[in-house]
């Protein structure tokens, strides 16, 4: 088992979609794809698309803002905050500054995370630990993404799978036995290149050449990335639980990343976790990458699909190659009492 000092659990939860829908028909015109092969192969049907005034951190403070309301939290008593993301506003300053700016969280430090759809699940790891060794009180960790701004729509491999979104957490003390029980993080650098957006950084800067080929846009090998998700899901699983001192039997909810459904139905298969225990709305926003799992556990929570005493299991893998999986017994009242 895995020592934990004190408890650190989810004490608000909120998340903000753009409210332009791209749906598959609307891809039709666009590429040369169907409606069919899109929900067939992903499950996909629609996505969010931002503004094109609208980047990363606004999508970021405004479910920053619904997540502070929802634990009866104040923007001023944020010791940290946290961005998840690969799409951040530009390289520097971090986006995680950039919101503590917009909604004042003036006390807060702030830094952004780079681990791709893993991305939530490293932040909220990351961020419980200056809670569980008494160094702060109070932690927002946001899961933000506007891949709409570095997808190549030209390219009908990637552009029918990505959407964007944002979801954000309060982290506080809470009862103990409750909140975050056992982690597993990963990484595996030698497969950085199936998944990547080579150009605008120190190995490829920005040039006419660059940009007329197209190397500021993501780049995917689809299927290698679909094998080392399948592999990695279930494996990442059985070792949070494993350090939380819990088997798959234990699991009353899991919240896998959404990025296909074919991946999420593998690893339930692999865990042995029959599908009405397993959130799923890949359907509705696409892959949000960073953002897919909170908003996924947002909506899971609000619907009563996550109740008091539920052993909640986050998995995500993504770009690095990272994976990451969290085990978190819920209670949002004892939560709630235990952090004030
Ligand atoms: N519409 C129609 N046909 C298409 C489309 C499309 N949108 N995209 C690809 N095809 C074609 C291909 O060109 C190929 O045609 P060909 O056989 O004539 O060459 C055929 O469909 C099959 O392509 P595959 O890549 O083999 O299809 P696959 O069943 O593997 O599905 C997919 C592709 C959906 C991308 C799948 O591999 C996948 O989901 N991979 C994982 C992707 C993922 O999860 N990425 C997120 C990582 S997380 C992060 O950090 C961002």
């Amino acid at each position: 088992m895995q020592e934990i000092k004190k408890s650190v659990g989810i004490i608000g939860i909120g998340t903000y979609l753009p409210e332009k829908v791209l749906t598959n028909k609307d891809l039709e015109k666009m590429v040369d794809t169907s409606d069919a092969w899109i929900v067939e192969r992903t499950g996909i049907r629609e996505r969010r698309i931002a503004e094109s005034d609208i980047a990363t951190s606004d999508l970021a403070a405004c479910a920053a803002e619904k997540a502070l309301s929802d634990a009866g939290v104040s923007a001023d008593e944020i010791d940290l905050i946290i961005v998840a993301t690969v799409t951040p506003d530009m390289l520097f300053p971090s986006t995680a500054c950039l919101v503590q700016d917009k909604i004042k969280a003036s006390k807060a430090a702030a830094f952004d995370l780079s681990a791709g759809c893993s991305g939530f699940v490293y932040g909220l790891v990351t961020g419980s630990q200056f809670i569980q060794n008494g160094i702060y009180k109070k932690v927002l960790v946001i899961g933000a993404e506007a891949l709409s701004k570095i997808i190549d729509w030209d390219d009908r491999n990637t552009c029918v799978l990505f959407g964007d979104g944002a979801g954000a957490v309060v982290l506080g003390e809470v009862e103990s036995g409750y909140g975050i029980l056992g982690v597993e993080l990963g990484a595996d650098g030698s497969g950085g290149d199936l998944l990547k957006m080579p150009g605008g950084g120190s190995r490829l800067p920005a040039t006419m050449e660059s940009v007329n080929n197209r190397q500021h846009f993501l780049q995917m090998s689809g299927s290698d990335v679909f094998k080392f998700a399948i592999k990695v899901m279930g494996e990442a699983a059985v070792k949070a639980l494993d350090g939380a001192g819990l088997t798959n039997e234990d699991i009353d909810c899991l919240i896998p990343h959404q990025a296909n459904n074919r991946i999420i139905q593998s690893a339930a298969k692999r865990l042995k976790v029959p599908m009405e225990k397993v959130i799923v709305n890949v359907d509705k926003y696409g892959n949000t990458s960073s953002a897919s799992i909170p908003i996924a556990m947002d909506e899971a929570i609000k619907s009563n699909k996550i109740k008091d005493n539920d052993i909640v299991v986050l998995v995500g893998f993504g770009a690095g190659l990272t994976w990451a999986s969290c085990v978190i017994k819920w209670c949002k009242e004892g939560n709630t009492v235990a952090s004030k």
